[in-house]
């Protein structure tokens, strides 16, 4: 298999489970457009997203790096009736970008944008006695997952799930002597993880359109 082959096989994917999606297209060509990197979840992840809120029931939804709204889109599709997604973004430009999405996708109403490092707004969160997560999902600066993770730690409830996107990095992500920032943090989130007793978890190495990477999911149990 080449990346080649496994971005035949993602396309042919979306083009058989997931079908035409207008709101999500409008939402990628608006972020191209505003000069946003092209690095959002892939068609394939989002529906997953979706589908994870779904099947926890989600009602609160937190995510760590919104970019242009679109994962967002997918966790606030997956919302139970009534439910709303907080999603914390540094650039201003970006949380500007996925605030006109999520308007034009119909789930402003739905959907918090707060603008700032995620360290603090997560912290805020807890001093405003936030109810707690049922979902997380942390996909901003790889250098900030250990520190998020245990940010949300205090955010969620026993039962909630806790996803993290790309913790594969290109096979990176097992060389210990890797000088890559991106991966050390990566590296130190999953340490970080195994470590707590609050938490089971696993992670799962996936190809695709985003290259070779992979997701960690972790459970509240305790
Ligand atoms: N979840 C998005 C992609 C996020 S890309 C999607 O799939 O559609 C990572 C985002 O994290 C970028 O927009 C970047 O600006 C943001 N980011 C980087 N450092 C951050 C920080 N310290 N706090 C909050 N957001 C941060
Ligand atoms: C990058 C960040 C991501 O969240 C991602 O899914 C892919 C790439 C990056 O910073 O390069
Ligand atoms: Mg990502």
């Amino acid at each position: 298999m080449t990346p080649r082959d496994f971005d035949a096989v993602d396309h042919y994917l979306e083009d058989t489970l997931l079908g035409d999606d207008p709101v999500l297209a409008a939402a990628l060509a608006a972020s191209d457009e505003a000069g946003l990197p092209a690095i959002a979840v892939s068609p394939l992840q989002g529906r997953l997203l979706e589908l994870l809120a779904r099947a926890t029931g989600a009602r609160r939804i937190l995510e760590v790096g919104t970019l242009g709204g679109y994962s967002a889109i997918c966790l606030a599709r997956g919302l139970a009736e009534g439910g709303r997604v907080v999603t914390a973004e540094l650039e201003p430009h970006h949380a500007a970008v996925a605030r006109a999405n999520l308007e034009r996708a119909g789930l402003a109403e739905r959907v918090e944008v707060r603008v700032g490092p995620a360290a603090e707004t997560l912290s805020t969160l807890a001093r405003e006695g936030a109810d707690p997560f049922d979902l997380v999902f942390i996909d901003a600066d790889k250098t900030g997952y250990a520190q998020y993770f245990e940010l949300a730690l205090d955010l969620v409830r026993v039962g909630s799930l806790i996803v993290a996107d790309n913790v594969v990095r290109d096979g990176e992500v097992a060389d210990a002597a890797s000088t890559n920032e991106a991966v050390r943090g990566v590296r130190r989130f999953l340490e970080r993880v195994a470590r707590e007793p609050r938490v089971e978890a696993t992670a799962i190495q996936t190809v695709g359109v985003k290259g070779y990477d992979g997701f960690a999911v972790v459970s509240v149990v305790a």
